[in-house]
């Protein structure tokens, strides 16, 4: 596990999707309504382009290039069905959002 820190935790707010930078790979942080923010790689799972620029409502992410919706608690696609964002592991420490990339 090698965590990186990401942003200041004050940056993350319920309902909103945060893209961001760990050690030169784009990311999202993803926090849905009633739920609780979890990291994400920001590469679309169809064609890889990039969900930082989705379209977030608080519940779910659409995809600006083809319309693929994804799940904002879990990640996993809605519409079509069998596809996940992939989840980096992420945790708080010291006010600071910390996610681990070493996984890939
Ligand atoms: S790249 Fe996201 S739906 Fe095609």
């Amino acid at each position: 596990m090698a965590y990186s820190d990401v942003c200041k935790q004050s940056l993350l707010y319920e309902g909103e999707l945060v893209p961001a930078m760990v050690d030169g790979k784009e990311i999202v942080i993803m926090w849905p309504d009633g739920g609780k923010p979890k990291a994400y790689e920001a590469a679309c799972p169809h064609e890889k382009v990039s969900l930082a620029k989705g379209d977030f409502n608080g519940r779910i992410l659409c995809c600006i290039a083809h319309g693929w919706v994804f799940d904002g608690h879990s990640g996993k696609c809605l519409h079509p069905e069998g596809w996940k964002m992939k989840e980096y592991p992420m945790r708080i420490e010291n006010g600071m959002v910390q996610v681990d990339i070493s996984g890939e």
